[in-house]
């Protein structure tokens, strides 16, 4: 029996997305937001990839909009004692492993993340396992019992220097869930690792062929992508990196126009860091495509308005995240690994400048 998972034949619950709301109703619930917010002592912690509706008013009411490290690193060390986290549910969950006594609403917790779908973790563990000498390094994109059994959690921002930090140690990795980021991160290090064979539904669907047609069609244009996109996409980029790294890529490359390979959701974001530029989708499937192939996470959809009116309302188990504390004790370990690396390599660059 292989203990790889099969990217090519996961089916995958598809979410429902929210019902488009009108005007009036999203006014209504923007401001029923902002009064639940304060009444929660609540702060709303939103991820790039939610739609602009929800990062605009995480943007008014105090809140963050950031990448998966950020947000983690937010989550912990504000005040408030409730966290509306907007994203997928490993976001949710890494925000109660590192902030147990704060009650971490969420708009649904049907919200996945093909990664961590794609990683259960009994037959990951059987994985790990089989391979007792190697060090095992999983993408934030997992669940509480896929970190507990790791030795360090790490997200795209960082994952490059980790990886290198290990590799100088003399150590062997174990890389998951995500096949293409792994391999992107060993290409970059040259370190040994050996990959789970996961897959993020949406950067999986961008296409050589026809950002090869788009390039041609805006020649001047610079091409961003995420590692989590296929090798012979990321072959194609101008710059390569995690939702926050390519933010930063846009302000400062010299192009006009940018070609940007993933989630459409860090537009909102992008464009604020520089509004004089034209962005552009890089394409998914082409013709043909559903739903499921375009550049939109699915399960980042979920995060409406509505939705999270209701988490701060309501609240109880349809919002609530709980883990499992002998999970949380596992998972806290690896987490922390991962914020104190990220700590000395904020601390290392800010020495270099
Ligand atoms: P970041 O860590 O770059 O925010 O990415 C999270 C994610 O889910 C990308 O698909
Ligand atoms: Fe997971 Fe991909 Fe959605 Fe990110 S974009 S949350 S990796 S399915």
């Amino acid at each position: 029996m292989s203990l790889m998972f099969d990217p090519e034949t996961a089916i995958y619950p598809f979410p429902v997305k929210p019902v488009p709301l009108s005007v009036d109703e999203t006014q209504f619930y923007r401001e029923k937001i902002k009064r639940l917010l304060k009444a929660r002592n609540a702060v709303l912690v939103a991820h790039y990839y939610t739609d602009p509706e929800i990062q605009a008013l995480a943007e008014e009411t105090g809140g963050c909009i950031s990448d998966s490290l950020e947000m983690a690193r937010f989550g912990a060390h504000h005040s408030a004692s409730t966290l509306l986290v907007a994203g997928v549910r490993f976001m949710g969950e890494t925000a109660k492993i590192l902030s147990p006594e704060k009650t971490i609403l969420m708009p649904t917790l049907d919200a996945e993340c093909s990664l961590d779908l794609g990683c259960p973790e009994e037959a990951f563990s059987a994985f790990c396992d089989a391979h007792p000498d190697r060090t095992v390094v999983v993408y934030a994109n997992t669940s509480a019992a896929v970190k507990a059994r790791a030795d360090w959690v790490v997200t795209s921002s960082i994952a490059v220097e980790l990886i290198e930090h290990l590799d100088s140690l003399g150590e062997k990795i174990i890389w998951a869930p995500d096949r293409h980021l792994g391999n992107y991160v060993q290409k970059q290090t040259g370190a040994d690792v050996l990959c789970w064979q996961g897959a993020c539904i949406v950067h999986d669907e961008f296409k050589t062929q026809a950002l090869t047609r788009m390039k041609a069609l805006w020649p001047d244009a610079a091409v961003l992508v995420h590692p989590e996109s296929p090798q012979a996409v990321v072959d194609l980029a101008d710059a390569v990196g995690s939702t926050s790294q390519l933010i930063a890529a846009a302000k400062t490359l010299p192009h006009q126009q940018l070609i940007v390979a993933t989630d459409r959701g860090i537009f909102y974001k992008m464009q604020q860091a520089c509004p004089e530029k034209t962005l552009l989708e890089a394409p998914t499937a082409g013709e043909g495509a559903t739903c499921r192939s375009c550049a939109h996470c699915p399960w980042m959809a979920m995060n409406g308005l509505k939705a999270i009116a209701e988490a701060l309302e309501h609240g109880g188990a349809a919002h609530e995240i709980h883990v499992d504390a002998a999970l949380r004790e596992g998972a806290l370990r690896p987490l922390n690994r991962m914020l104190d690396f990220a700590a000395t390599l904020r601390l290392s660059t800010k020495g270099n400048a």
